[in-house]
This record gives C-alpha cells, sequence and structure tokens, in this order.
C-alpha cells in the first residue's frame, strides 16, 4: 500500500504574523483543504498522515467532517524543523505502507497525475520528487547587491512536493541526518546525503506553494480553475 504524509505543522512566517496561511480561504475553501482533497481523490494513495501543529487537532477535525474526508488518514504532532514533522509522519505510517508521498500542506494544486507519477518513480528507482526546470536567468551575488556571475541554468532544477519514496529509502535517509545532527531543507536532500539517487518527474502543470501575500491571487485563480473543471468545490 502508498500512504501520504502532508506537513501541516509549519507556522507561516513569511505570510505574516497574524494569519495562518494553511486556513487561508481561497477559492471556497482553506488551503489545506484543497491539498488534503487532492490526496483523498489520487487512487494511488491509501491513507493520509497529516502532521499538525500543537492546538490544531480539532481544526483538522472538522475539515475531515466539512468536507467529507472518508479515506483513512491520522493526526501527528509536528516539530520545529520540517525534517521533525516528517519524521513523525513517518512513525504514524501503516506497517503495510511500502510507498511513501511526502506534501507540503501548503502547496493545494498538485495534481493527481503529478503524484501518481512520482509513486510509479519512487516505485522503480527508491526515490522521485515533482521538479520543474529554471526558466529564469539566473545570477549570483555575493552582497545581494551586485551580480558577481550568472550561472549555467540549463542545469537547474527548482523541486516541488511530492517528494515520493520507498519507505525503507526515506528512513534511512533521515536517520543519516539525525545522527550527523544536520538540517535539510527537504527530504531529497536526505537521499543525497546517503547517495540514494532522486529521479525528477516534471509535472505538467503550476504546483506553487503558498508562502508570501503575493502568491494569493495567483494560486486563488489556479485553484478557481481547478474546481471548475472537477466539480469539487462545495
Ligand atoms: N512544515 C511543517 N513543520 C515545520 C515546518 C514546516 O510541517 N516545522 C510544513 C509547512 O506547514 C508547509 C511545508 O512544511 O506545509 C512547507 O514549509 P513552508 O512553506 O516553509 O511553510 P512554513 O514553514 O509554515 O512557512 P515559513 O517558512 O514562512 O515560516
Ligand atoms: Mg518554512
Amino acid at each position: 500500500m502508498n500512504s501520504a504524509i502532508i506537513v501541516a505543522a509549519g507556522k507561516g512566517t513569511r505570510m505574516g504574523a497574524d494569519v495562518d496561511k494553511l486556513f487561508l480561504q481561497v477559492a471556497g475553501r482553506p488551503v489545506v483543504a484543497h491539498t488534503w482533497q487532492r490526496y483523498e481523490d489520487a487512487k494511488c494513495i491509501d491513507e493520509i498522515i497529516l502532521v499538525v501543529r500543537e492546538g490544531k487537532q480539532t481544526a483538522f477535525q472538522e475539515l475531515a467532517v466539512r468536507f467529507n474526508f472518508r479515506k483513512p488518514h491520522r493526526l501527528v504532532a509536528g516539530g520545529v524543523e520540517r525534517q521533525v514533522s516528517v519524521w513523525n509522519g513517518l512513525a504514524a505510517i501503516s506497517s503495510h505502507a511500502q510507498i511513501i508521498a511526502i506534501q507540503d500542506a501548503a502547496r493545494p494544486c498538485t495534481s493527481e497525475t503529478l503524484i501518481q507519477a512520482t509513486v510509479q518513480a519512487a516505485g522503480e528507482t527508491g526515490a522521485a520528487v515533482a521538479a520543474q526546470p529554471v526558466s529564469d536567468t539566473i545570477k549570483e551575488s555575493a552582497d545581494g547587491q551586485t551580480i558577481l556571475r550568472t550561472v549555467d541554468r540549463a542545469r537547474l532544477w527548482s523541486v516541488q512536493t511530492p517528494q515520493t519514496f520507498r519507505v525503507e529509502i526515506i528512513r534511512r535517509a533521515l536517520e543519516a541526518v539525525r545522527r550527523r545532527g544536520l538540517t535539510v531543507t527537504d527530504d531529497t536532500a536526505a537521499c543525497e546525503l546517503i547517495g540514494q539517487p532522486v529521479r525528477l518527474v516534471r509535472g505538467d502543470a503550476p504546483n506553487p506553494k503558498v508562502t508570501v501575500p503575493a502568491d494569493i491571487p495567483y494560486i486563488a485563480a489556479l485553484l478557481a480553475g481547478l474546481a471548475a473543471n472537477t466539480g469539487n468545490q462545495r
């Protein structure tokens, strides 16, 4: 069976102190309810673990009732760093789980096609990540004010979620991170540490993350379009 871990235990500091970005109402429902719906609908996913902040459990239970989420799900507490939240999620997956898709709760437009493609690639190679080739010209700056040089864009990819793994691989990778006392910004960096190749899975639709207030109008428009296509807006 395949499990999903939706990490939803961040503080959303870049969005601003007085808003909880995961509960911002966008295109008819909270951001995280869009993300949860994607995994509810994904036929390749059998159970969902939601990693949430202390005190938020009730709000998530209410979402399950309000949006009629029926797929088996469990709520677990997050940690200070994203990698601790992922670790706590891994401790809660079914003992029958073979493939784990790790998803940012703040990334509500992820398509079922992309989830399925990373699950398939992880089954073949052990690890896979949703990614896009970088399209802007990239410059390096030493002081944040002037350009030092142009970086060769042809080799650069920006990675997103889902980040999807065979369970024994992500456990071994995150154990290595913990043993060495490192902090990694994503789960594929943990794989790099143990020499595990990670397949890049290029998405064919935008898959942005809600990070700063300026992201909202674009993501709201994308979600409104997706809801019109699938009829899942309630
Ligand atoms: N996340 C988490 N536990 C943490 C940190 C982050 O579960 N300790 C989750 C967030 O809830 C989010 C995802 O990881 O769904 C991606 O993180 P990011 O976009 O950076 O969200 P935040 O960490 O909440 O935002 P910020 O960095 O602005 O504080
Ligand atoms: Mg963060």
